[in-house]
């Protein structure tokens, strides 16, 4: 009999196109992984409509209204309660989670962010590598540690950068490999095929 399939929640603050990307990839019968919930930290994500279109369990918490970093993660912890994750994939999740989160779901917690890390760290990654003269940008899956952007790589994507590149026209080649590359990440972390190793 195959392995039951894992249960991954998605974080998103935006529009979602990466966490429709999972959602696609999710309907495959032999996809090793369904995703069981999507929660915001922003009430008007565009990412929660999507989602429950697909008929997936959606749920926000807005993080101005905790006094502190933990308590908006308390509040997530418990909306996770009733989702049972084994996996959560942070798809442009703008938040900053704290140590104690993480540690919580160290090898269990993967993120995409559009550079070659460890290049271009944080935000503005597009305008950093065209200013800094790169030749090749692309994008990152990563397991989930307290520094940012700095868990080990689970699969990279390069594109080139052309001239006349704008960080718009670069975001654009880069996202379609995002699209490509999450799936098949969290395909691999749900097999066990990836695992953190520190
Ligand atoms: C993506 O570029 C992702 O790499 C970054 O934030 C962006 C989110 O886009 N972390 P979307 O919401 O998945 O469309």
């Amino acid at each position: 009999m195959s392995e039951p399939r894992k249960r991954v929640a998605i974080l998103i603050s935006g529009r979602g196109s990466n966490m429709s990307a999972l959602i696609e990839a999710a309907k495959a019968p032999d996809y090793p992984a369904q995703i069981v919930g999507v929660f915001s930290n922003q009430p008007d994500a565009g990412g929660l409509q999507v989602a429950a279109s697909h008929g997936i369990a959606t749920a926000w918490r807005w993080h101005k209204d905790y006094p502190s970093r933990t308590g908006f993660e308390l509040a997530i912890a418990d909306v996770l309660k009733l989702w049972r994750p084994d996996i959560i994939a942070l798809a442009g999740f703008m938040r900053i989670l704290t140590p104690e989160f993480t540690e919580k779901w160290k090898g269990r917690m993967i993120n995409i962010h559009p550079s070659l890390l460890p290049l271009h760290r944080g935000l503005h990654t597009h305008e950093a590598a065209i200013a800094a003269g790169d030749k090749e940008h692309g994008c990152t899956v990563h397991f989930v540690t307290p520094g940012m952007d700095e868990g080990p790589t689970i699969l990279q994507a390069r594109v080139p950068i052309l001239p006349g590149d704008t960080p718009d026209t670069l975001a654009e080649r880069v996202l379609a490999e995002e699209h490509r590359i999450y799936p098949e990440a969290l395909a691999l972390v749900a097999r066990g095929a990836a695992t953190f190793s520190g």
